[in-house]
């Protein structure tokens, strides 16, 4: 049986994937902030193969907690999913406290999580990275300082990874998941998350070691760095 460790499984992407791989009879590790939230995630997909145990990806303390209560376990896909907006400070109005949270939470968290894992995970694992297309720097837009570049700093994170996890034919990727009706996207997004999820899924399936270190869409495509 597949195991995959999906990270902020409570809601939104992470849930919908947790739900999809779920159905296909995976084996879920789906991670939640609160032990509501994880009450709640297993009771909605109700299988003997899903767990959903607590952590904070940006808390040592939580990762280091986590890769414990895993022990041995093999994981065949690891995707680092958790992830926060940050709040929208404009320039001349910046917090930094608020920044450097974003950061713990959408760039060193994954790496947390990874290193914590490097372990569990088998040769020919797949780490995907949810980034956003915000963090591409051939978008030349404006404002949110620091979700564009926490994200920025995320893929480059990952294409660093790739090159040490390669040994071991583990492929690591980013990914923009499309723009997504969630609590962070709204409703206004273009995709559903069933949409998104489903994309990532295939995306999945068919990667390999060839794809390591680069940044792909929802539904295929390779995203411009
Ligand atoms: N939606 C979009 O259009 C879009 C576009 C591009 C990229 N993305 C990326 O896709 C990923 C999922 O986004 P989403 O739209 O599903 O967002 P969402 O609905 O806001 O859900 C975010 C998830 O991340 C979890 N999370 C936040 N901080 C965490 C932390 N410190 N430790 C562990 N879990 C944490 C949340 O848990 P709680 O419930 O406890 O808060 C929640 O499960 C994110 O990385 C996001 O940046 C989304």
């Amino acid at each position: 049986m597949t195991t995959i460790v999906i990270t902020g499984a409570s809601r939104g992407i992470g849930r919908e994937l947790a739900s999809q791989y779920a159905a296909q009879g995976a084996r879920v590790i789906g991670t939640c902030r609160t032990q509501d939230a994880a009450d709640a995630l297993k009771a909605e997909l109700g299988s003997d193969a899903v767990t959903t145990p607590i952590l904070d990806v940006s808390d040592g303390a939580s990762v280091s907690a986590f890769a414990s209560a895993l022990g041995d376990t093999p994981i065949d896909v690891l995707i680092n999913n958790a992830g926060v907006l940050g709040d929208q400070f404009s320039f001349g109005n910046m917090d930094y406290d608020a920044w450097t949270n974003a950061f713990a939470i959408n760039t060193l968290g994954p790496m947390r999580v990874t290193e914590a894992l490097a372990g569990n995970l088998v040769e020919g694992a797949k780490v995907i990275t949810i980034s956003s297309q915000m963090g591409s720097l051939l978008r030349d837009t404006q404002g949110s300082y620091p979700y564009r570049s926490t994200k920025a700093a995320v893929n480059k994170v990952v294409q660093l990874m790739a090159h040490d996890l390669k040994p071991r034919s583990i492929t690591c990727i980013t990914m923009h998941p499309g723009w997504v009706q969630t609590d962070m996207g709204g409703p206004s997004a273009s995709i559903t998350p069933e949409e998104s999820a489903s994309g990532i899924r295939n995306v999945i399936d068919g990667l390999t070691l060839a794809q390591t270190g680069s940044f792909i869409q929802w539904n295929g495509e390779t995203h411009p760095w």
